[in-house]
């Protein structure tokens, strides 16, 4: 038996390091296992980042494009993706490297290798010669996240089948990309090769992209993206998916017409959704699941084994998104260490990266449609606010949802331009509890795009100056 630690958590994706980061701060003796041979996990590896990364390149390669319409001549503009790419890695490496400085910093010990859960007070690290070590733990932390779930019958190669890894690393530009699913992965990956060239088709299941989403933001945002030249599916269940000398050939079937159809492209992205991520030694230990297969906690974050705790993609609560699973690594972190950590589900903003940026928090119409919450609504559009016209970026709108009969804010939804920014100001406003009329009276700096967002508060009583 090795070293003894009073924590030891599994895996360092965002969740994970985060967590331990904290457990160090409040004097806990924290080891962290992680088999990929970089910190960061999905996000920084090949999720959030490379995907940022892309996201915003080739978008200003799109826009270079363009230039001369803005009187700026550069000549021909050309695509280097080998360089393109060799910058996103770059951009990984600083940040994976700078989780293990923090580490150092913190003096968290790093298990390099793969952990899994002997008993109750032992992990058992694998390293990647196959050599196990054991080490006890008073408190175990899983935070194993998530891996792309796929579609029956459809396998991910990596090559010509992707997920959004592979997706993250094409080394020439598909001519044709379908892409199954119009969540986030599917449409912000969409976004990067329609971008830098390819034909994209995005098949998705429902009659809408982004579901859970607002729905005035969902039909907005698929105009937008029709208008720059995504192709959309809708109401389609893909039946197959076939690998033919190096193409790909999709069949799917619509819903509602039951019209079937044949594509066949250079690649498919399967952007389905993910599942969660854990190995056997979850079941062996009867550690109790949901009907997802998603591990059961408490507000405690306590599994059904109670010195054992779960957070992030792998756990039944919140959206699988990497800033849900950093708050519950703080909140485990402090419970821990006896004292009151908390996350409050209610206000877990989320951004899609793609331009114009999607960005949501609280509820959406339809949840209070649902749930029987009398509600107003004030909406104001970026083509009336004069820092977005400017610069010619006047696509979308910010939309507050406010209590009808108390004034509070309940739901903000914006599609435009830095709207992932913009979002913090309204989740701040929720956690202090701000009526539309604090937003509106509040002093907001002329011309910026949050205007947008008093505006939007004044429209909630219909009292809008611009428009
Ligand atoms: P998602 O749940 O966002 O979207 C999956 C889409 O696939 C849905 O629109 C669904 O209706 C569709 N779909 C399901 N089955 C289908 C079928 N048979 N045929 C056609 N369409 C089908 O999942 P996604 O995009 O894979 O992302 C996974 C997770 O990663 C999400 O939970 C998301 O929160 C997270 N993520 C967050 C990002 C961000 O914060 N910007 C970026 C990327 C991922």
């Amino acid at each position: 038996m090795s070293e003894e630690f009073e924590a030891v958590v599994i895996g360092g994706g965002p969740g994970g390091y985060v967590c331990a980061i904290r457990l160090a701060q409040l004097g806990i003796k924290t080891a962290c296992i992680e088999s990929r041979e970089t910190l960061g996990g999905t996000c920084l590896n090949v999720g959030c980042i490379p995907s940022k990364n892309l996201l915003n390149f080739s978008d200003n390669f799109h826009k270079a494009k363009h230039f001369s319409n803005l009187g700026i001549e550069i000549g021909e503009v050309k695509l280097n993706l080998a360089k393109m790419m060799k910058n996103k890695d770059k951009a990984v490496t600083i940040l994976t490297k700078g989780i293990e400085f923090l580490f150092k910093k913190n003096k968290i010990t790093h298990l390099k290798g793969k952990g899994s859960i002997l008993d109750k007070n032992t992990v058992t690290v694998t390293d990647n010669s196959g050599k196990k070590t054991n080490y006890k733990a008073k408190n175990i932390v899983i935070g194993t996240g998530s891996v792309p779930a796929t579609l029956e019958g459809i396998k991910i190669d990596e090559k010509t089948i992707v997920s959004s890894t592979g997706a993250l690393s094409f080394e020439k530009v598909p001519k044709e990309l379908i892409v199954i699913g119009g969540g986030y992965i599917g449409l912000e990956l969409s976004s990067v090769w329609k971008k830098l060239g390819s034909n994209v088709i995005v098949v998705e299941f429902l009659d809408h992209i982004i579901p859970g989403m607002d729905k005035d933001i969902s039909t907005e945002f698929l105009k937008i993206l029709h208008k720059q030249g995504i192709n959309f599916k809708l109401d389609s269940k893909v039946t197959a998916v076939t690998v033919v000398k190096n193409k790909a050939i999709v069949d799917f079937t619509n819903k509602k017409t039951a019209k079937r159809e044949r594509i066949e492209c250079d690649k498919v992205l399967v952007a389905v959704g993910r599942k969660s991520n854990f190995d056997e030694d979850i079941s062996k230990l009867n550690i109790k699941l949901d009907s997802q297969r998603k591990i059961e906690v408490n507000n405690r974050f306590e599994t059904s084994i109670k010195n054992i705790y779960a957070i992030g993609d792998v756990i039944n609560k919140g959206p699988m998104l990497a800033h849900k699973a950093e708050d519950e690594g703080i909140a485990v972190a402090e419970i821990i260490a006896g004292q009151a950590g908390h996350v409050n589900y209610n206000i877990i903003p989320a951004v899609i990266y793609t331009t114009p940026e999607v960005a949501s928090v609280g509820k959406t119409e339809q949840q209070l449609i649902k749930e029987k919450i009398n509600y107003k609504t004030g909406k104001f559009p970026f083509m009336a606010n004069s820092r977005a016209k400017a610069i010619n970026e006047s696509d979308g709108f910010v939309k507050i949802l406010v209590d009808q009969k108390t004034d509070k804010v309940l739901g903000a939804h914006i599609i435009g331009p830095h709207a992932g920014e913009m979002i913090a100001e309204l989740a701040v406003a929720m956690e202090f509890g701000a009526s539309s009329e604090d937003i509106a009276r509040t002093c907001h700096a002329h011309p910026t795009f949050s205007e947008a967002i008093k505006e939007a508060a004044l429209a909630v009583d219909k009292r809008t100056i611009h428009s």
